[in-house]
């Protein structure tokens, strides 16, 4: 499934990549990568990572008209890939380009557009004290949201798409967690279509904008995603 929102390509992946020879998507892989792969201790896991990175690299490779193996990535100081620079000596698109990848279990999902972009996928089922949660690393406005709110699955619910959208916020500045997800806070309430404006207290200069993108890639009631981007 693919969406267009705020002009940034979305796609819903599914990893367990069922009747197709994945194993040959290996190939499009770095010999980094691949090493990578090989450490994983399941073989789910490993499939998850290979069918998910080797996609990510087949929609990047189209946008900028190469082949998937071309494309070269780099990692930030907290892990977060990257274009590799390099690549902007040959190919005119590649500085103008920005992405982010998130998977929960067998659903992935990949924004391509401009800028930085974070994205964020979550399992509704996912089975986590949410309250413990809540109370240890979200904010005192959020907090307060939550405590008000009478517990079950409303409140459950409302936890994980919360959590996305403070993931996805990290995940474009490109801190992850080593940003404190109490440093700032998020609507706990439907967002307009055209997405809502967050402030990052670590780069007050910049602003952001948080958009719902379940819907729009109609992953279905059992699955939240929220996608940041560079206002
Ligand atoms: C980066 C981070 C935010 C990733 O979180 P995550 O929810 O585990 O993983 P996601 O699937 O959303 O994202 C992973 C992808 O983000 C990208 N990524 C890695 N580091 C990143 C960073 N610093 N910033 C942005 N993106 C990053 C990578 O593409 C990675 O995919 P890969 O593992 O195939 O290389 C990380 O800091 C983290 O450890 N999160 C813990 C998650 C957690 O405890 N969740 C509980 C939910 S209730």
């Amino acid at each position: 499934m693919r969406a267009t929102v705020a002009s940034v390509d979305l796609h819903a992946v599914d990893l367990r990549a069922e009747g197709q020879p994945w194993e040959i998507w290996v190939s499009d892989l770095a010999p980094k990568e691949r090493a990578r792969a090989d450490r994983f201790a399941f073989p789910e896991g490993r499939r998850r990572f290979i069918v998910g990175r080797a996609t990510l690299r087949r929609l990047l490779a189209d946008r900028l008209q190469i082949l998937p193996a071309e494309i070269s990535l780099i990692e930030g100081p907290q892990g977060k890939p990257a274009l590799d620079p390099a690549l902007s000596k040959h190919n005119e698109l590649a500085p103008f380009i920005g992405f982010n990848l998130s998977h929960s279990g067998d659903m992935a999902v990949i924004a391509i557009g401009s800028g930085e972009l974070g994205i964020d996928v979550e399992s509704v089922h996912r089975s986590v004290d949410a309250m413990a949660i809540v109370r240890r690393f979200f904010s005192e406005t959020e907090r307060a949201g939550f405590e008000a709110m009478e517990p079950g699955v409303v409140r459950d619910r409302l936890f994980f798409r919360v959590w996305t959208r403070k993931e996805a916020l990290v995940k474009a500045v490109g801190r992850g967690l080593s940003c404190p997800l109490s440093s700032f806070t998020v609507p706990l309430g439907d967002l307009s279509t055209e997405g809502e404006w967050l402030n990052c207290p670590e780069q007050p200069g910049r602003k952001w904008r948080l958009h719902e993108v379940g819907n729009a890639l109609n992953l279905g009631p059992d699955w939240v995603s929220a996608l940041v981007t560079t206002a």
